[in-house]
């Protein structure tokens, strides 16, 4: 049966699942960078890097407005902002935990971007305590919405796309960046990684054994690519496409709001 949304242990509902997704990493916060980069040897700075990549004309505008949605400690914001032109428009990053959000703007933030060996005009973004479900954002206000490795944990995934699909203009670009299930010998020796060292290296580092062994869980009952790529053409996106990255251990969905079209008469 296709996933419909995020599901904790113990979650009823899509209120109770958020609650348990939000406290989760309000409380692995502090360790949540090391962890990461421990975790995946470093590799997620690539996958940021290459994401970020692949919207860099939209980027390089600096009118575009840009959300970085599940921003948590700002990574991902931080490759986006190194492709925006000097004095560009910033960039809004929202998550709804907020010990999250305050490491990121502590990277992101323009208190930490403008310093004065940075200069007045280095691009920076903006926090925002916020619920991807629910943004307070304008419709078709936003030229592109990322986000990195948050998207599986919303509590439902087709209002989360009908949520960005909302505030994106027409036109307006959508990237998820997302773990995945990798098939074959690569797969097996990464679900042994996944399922086993992970948890118990991350226990260690965090001191708690909830968070890592919901990721493995929340991961195994994400929809794998051609589910997703379904759901976001039937949530009215076009041009849908999904790139592995490293063996398919991770990947980036690409889709575009469709552009308005004229009606003649
Ligand atoms: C695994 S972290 C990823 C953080 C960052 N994007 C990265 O690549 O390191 C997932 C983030 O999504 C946030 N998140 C999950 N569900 C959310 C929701 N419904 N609204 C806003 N943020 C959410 C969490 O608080 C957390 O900071």
């Amino acid at each position: 049966m296709t996933a419909t949304g995020a599901k904790p242990i113990g979650a009823r509902d899509e209120a109770d699942a958020a609650q348990a997704v939000r406290q989760m990493f309000e409380s692995i916060a502090p360790r949540y960078d090391l962890l990461n980069h421990v975790l995946s040897a470093n590799v997620d700075r690539l996958w940021w890097r290459r994401a970020a990549r692949r919207f860099r004309e939209v980027l390089a505008r600096p009118e575009a407005e840009i959300l970085d949605i599940c921003c948590g400690t700002g990574d991902l914001t931080m490759a986006l902002l190194k492709l925006r032109p000097p004095g560009a428009r910033p960039v809004l990053a929202g998550d709804f935990a907020r010990a999250m959000l305050r490491r990121g703007a502590q990277k992101f933030g323009r208190q930490a971007r403008q310093s004065p060996s940075k200069g007045k005009d280095a691009p920076y973004a903006i926090p925002i305590e916020t619920d991807a479900l629910h943004l307070p954002l304008r419709d078709a206000s936003l030229d592109l919405i990322v986000t990195a490795f948050g998207f599986r944990n919303l509590a439902n995934y087709a209002a989360g796309l009908a949520e960005f699909h909302r505030t994106l203009k027409p036109g307006g670009q959508l990237g998820i960046l997302e773990f995945s299930e990798p098939g074959g010998f690569v797969g097996k020796a990464y679900a042994v990684y996944f399922r086993r060292v992970l948890p118990a290296i991350g226990r260690l580092i965090c001191g708690k054994h909830g968070p890592y062994n919901y990721l493995p869980s929340s991961v195994g009952a994400f929809p794998p690519p051609e589910e997703m790529l379904a759901m976001l053409r039937q949530a009215g996106y076009v041009d849908c496409a999904w790139q592995p990255y490293t063996f398919g251990i991770a990947g980036l969905y690409a889709a575009t709001r469709p552009p308005d079209t004229l009606e003649t008469p």
